[in-house]
């Protein structure tokens, strides 16, 4: 292969051969296949994954989600309570910032005159059939959403093999032996990353209203403002720092747990504890137990809470470095589990500790037993009465109604433990003014990102243990 033609670049293909012959200042430079493979990485990996399993299911919104998801992500300001006399809530609204959570009250009115107007015209209706109807019909729209993704003769199906091929499976050792592997695995994560609706034996509820605590503070620019917060800064007095940021939309699963004075929260995947942190700034729990499996991560969120919260009130929080799915004790009002999951904008973002790298395959095919188990422990450690709020930060179906789905599912063939799941619809209004909502989960509620709103992806489905 020495032909040399006098243009700037030339690409020779064959069936069998891709060579890039490129003209760099009268010189040749000669790339083989691999290396010019090897130039799709981890973040590609992640972003040919999710349109594989995300544009089926999210249709014309993917390339709007799919653009704000490559796109720098906002955040909201959390004021630390702890911190007296914390002016910074005035300094942020000087800059703009509103008050998301004042906002959500004002439209919870909204939505609580707008329901007692539809209730008054449906009264001669059970409320039971109403729901009923609600879940059947999202249900049904969910499987015409989710029909074109089933598993069998499926195109993804079917395509993601040849993509594999095409990816060159040859990378790493002999084709021969390798490749049986690989394709095993492949098509295991194919069957991971499908969410099937299936019947599940549990009833979908009408809650209470939201309960938006009056003692939390968080501050966002309006939609379409890109806007940053300045870095949070040490109070004189006390040395604690004034307020932290997060994503806005990790808010919401903190306020599905609908936290009580002298609540007993078990934060079972705590690390790095923003939602931890958030929930001890509604000044409602009693005692918060935050536990994670990576003790790196564990020790980060203990330095978050020195920083954020005075000697006083950190006696109300412990700390345990134990595998998630161990948990059996019920004792517990609030279960929080969050879990680990395919962090989507992490993994289309950063190419270094990325899920979608190729070593991390079998975590990755991993997730969705994990995420169940995690959640079964949360299911077992809630007092009867009390809740369990599931959460990711994933688009991933098969990740949230999926993992909602199959632990109900076991729960129900393998324990007496009976639960409902409370719909959480009305966080879609409330909250319509700073995050855009997927109106079509089937058991919990998703945000999902959008250019003007730019929070998020994060779901979240509350189940309530009645016995
Ligand atoms: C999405 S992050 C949690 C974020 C955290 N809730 C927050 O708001 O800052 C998931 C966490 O789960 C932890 N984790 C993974 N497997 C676990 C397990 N088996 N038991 C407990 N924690 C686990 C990870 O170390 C990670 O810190």
């Amino acid at each position: 292969m020495n032909t040399f033609i006098g243009c700037r670049k030339l690409m020779l293909k064959s069936s069998n051969s891709c060579l890039t012959f490129t003209l760099k200042r009268g010189k040749f430079k000669m790339k083989n296949k691999q290396e010019t493979i090897s130039k799709f990485n981890n973040c590609d990996r992640a972003l040919e994954n999710f349109d594989l399993y995300y544009k089926p299911v999210y249709g014309e919104r993917w390339p709007s989600i799919r653009i704000s998801l490559l796109t720098a992500k906002k955040s909201c300001v959390i004021i630390n309570n702890f911190v007296t006399e914390n002016e910074y809530g005035d300094t942020f609204s000087d800059l703009g910032a509103v008050d998301i959570l004042e906002l959500a009250r004002k439209r919870q009115t909204a939505y609580a005159n707008k329901m007692n107007k539809t209730n008054i015209k449906q009264s001669s209706l059970d409320q039971a059939d109403v729901l009923r109807n609600v879940s059947s019909d999202q249900y049904a729209s969910q499987e015409d959403n989710y029909s074109n993704v089933s598993e069998e003769q499926n195109p993804v199906y079917d395509s993601i093999i040849s993509e594999t091929d095409r990816k060159n499976l040859d990378l790493f050792m002999p084709a021969q032996v390798v490749y049986s592997d690989h394709m095993e695995q492949r098509i295991e994560e194919v069957r991971q990353s499908i969410y099937t609706p299936q019947d599940v034996k549990v009833d979908i509820v009408q809650p209470a209203p939201v309960s938006l605590s009056v003692d939390l503070t968080a501050l966002a620019f309006p939609p379409g403002d890109v806007n940053m917060f300045p870095e949070p800064k040490t109070q004189n007095r006390g040395g604690l720092l004034c307020h932290f940021m997060l994503d806005a939309s990790s808010i919401l699963p903190v306020l599905a747990l609908d936290l009580h004075a002298g609540n007993r929260l078990l934060d079972l995947c705590a690390a790095p504890g923003g939602k931890g942190l958030a929930a001890l700034q509604t000044l409602k729990p009693d005692q918060v137990l935050c536990n994670d499996i990576s003790k790196s991560r564990l020790n980060r969120l203990k330095s978050i809470m020195r920083l954020y919260v005075p000697d006083e009130h950190r006696v109300r929080i412990k700390t345990t470095l134990r595998d998630g799915q161990k948990f059996t004790q019920q004792e517990f009002d609030k279960v929080l589990v969050d879990v680990p999951c395919n962090t989507d904008r992490h993994s289309v973002l950063d190419g270094g500790r990325n899920l979608f790298s190729p070593a991390r395959i079998q975590e990755r095919i991993g997730l969705p037993k994990l995420q169940t188990e995690l959640l079964l422990s949360g299911l077992q450690c809630v007092k009867v009465g009390g809740c369990v709020v599931y959460s990711t930060c994933t688009l991933s179906p098969a990740q949230n109604d999926g993992i909602v789905q199959s632990a109900l599912d076991r729960l129900w063939r393998e324990t007496n433990i009976s639960v409902e799941i409370e719909d959480l619809a009305e966080f879609r209004h409330i909250f319509s003014d700073t995050l855009s909502f997927y109106d079509s989960c089937r058991f919990g509620q998703l945000v999902i990102p959008s250019l003007s709103k730019n929070f998020g992806p994060m779901y979240f489905c509350r189940i309530r243990r009645i016995s």
